[in-house]
């Protein structure tokens, strides 16, 4: 394992890195994988560490974060373990545990006196390997899903906003958006501008009078603002829920002059 160095992803890696993560998570695309790959290296709060070859090339990757809260850990916040990978040549040779170490110490500096992690029920390996460097099984969950979408009805009225942002993230996937070579980069920037444009729209309504002359223009306005709002957090990591619901809870105590 010597002969490896750890050290955090740039963004001269993405290739070598899309290659692992596409191994790791065969059923996305690098379509899908390549703009979360950019909002990993850009945000602070979700570093990547790559094992680096000595002959060129990587073999392999961790990538983490920060959650408010983890199943099992009675801390907050908590480090979390979100993708890690070992390229077949290398396993069992130290290089997991020492990526899991780096991104451990991450997460230490941070504050956290906790990590966290998850894995398939039926991934012996991952499960031995986590138990190896001293994670215990905390809770084992069954997930749900039910399609609930009304056939040729538009209405969203009821849908959460996670339902909501996969509606959004469907349109922008059908139109080629997300694509590589897109014209319409769907970064983080971009779609703060666009928000920003939008809102300054929605403003445009508003000049000259009180109330809008176009209700339904307006609303539209607002779709818009609605649109790229979910996106930026979606793609941007953040939970607007909970953010939302933290922004309140702390406007609530706080004192206004
Ligand atoms: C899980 C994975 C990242 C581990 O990487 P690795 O480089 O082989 O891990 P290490 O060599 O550092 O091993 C770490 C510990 O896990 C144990 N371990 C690793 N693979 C194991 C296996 N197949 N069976 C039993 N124990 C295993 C090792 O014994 C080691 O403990 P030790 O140092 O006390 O011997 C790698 O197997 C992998 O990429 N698997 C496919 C992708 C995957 O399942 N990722 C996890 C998703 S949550």
């Amino acid at each position: 394992m010597t002969h490896l160095l750890i050290r955090r992803a740039t963004p001269a890696d993405t290739e070598d890195w899309l290659r692992m993560r596409l191994a790791l998570w065969p059923h996305h695309s690098p379509q899908e994988l390549l703009p979360e790959m950019e909002t990993l290296l850009a945000e602070r709060w979700s570093p990547v560490f790559v094992a680096a070859r000595p002959s060129g090339g990587l073999g392999g990757f961790v990538e983490g974060g920060l959650r408010r809260y983890a199943d099992g850990c009675d801390s907050s916040p908590v480090g979390y373990i979100e993708g890690w990978y070992v390229d077949e040549d290398l396993r069992r040779q130290g290089v997991g545990r020492a990526l899991v170490a780096a991104l451990e110490r991450w997460a230490r500096e941070q504050g956290c006196t906790k990590m966290a992690s998850d894995t398939w029920l039926d991934n012996e390996t991952s499960r031995a390997a986590h138990l190896a460097l001293g994670y215990t099984e905390s809770e084992r969950l069954i997930h749900f899903c039910k399609p609930i979408a009304e056939t040729g009805s538009t209405a969203a009225n009821g849908r959460s906003l996670d339902e909501l942002t996969a509606l959004m993230d469907n349109f922008v996937r059908s139109k080629g958006w997300y694509a590589a070579e897109s014209q319409r980069p769907q970064t983080p920037k971009n779609l703060a501008i666009s928000l920003a444009l939008e809102s300054a729209e929605a403003l445009e309504h508003f000049q000259w009078r009180e109330t809008p002359a176009d209700k339904n223009a307006l609303a539209a306005e607002l779709a818009d603002i609605s649109l790229y709002l979910l996106q930026l957090a979606s793609i941007s990591g953040v939970d607007l829920e909970q953010a939302v619901l933290d922004k309140l809870a702390l406007n609530a105590a706080r004192e206004w002059r």
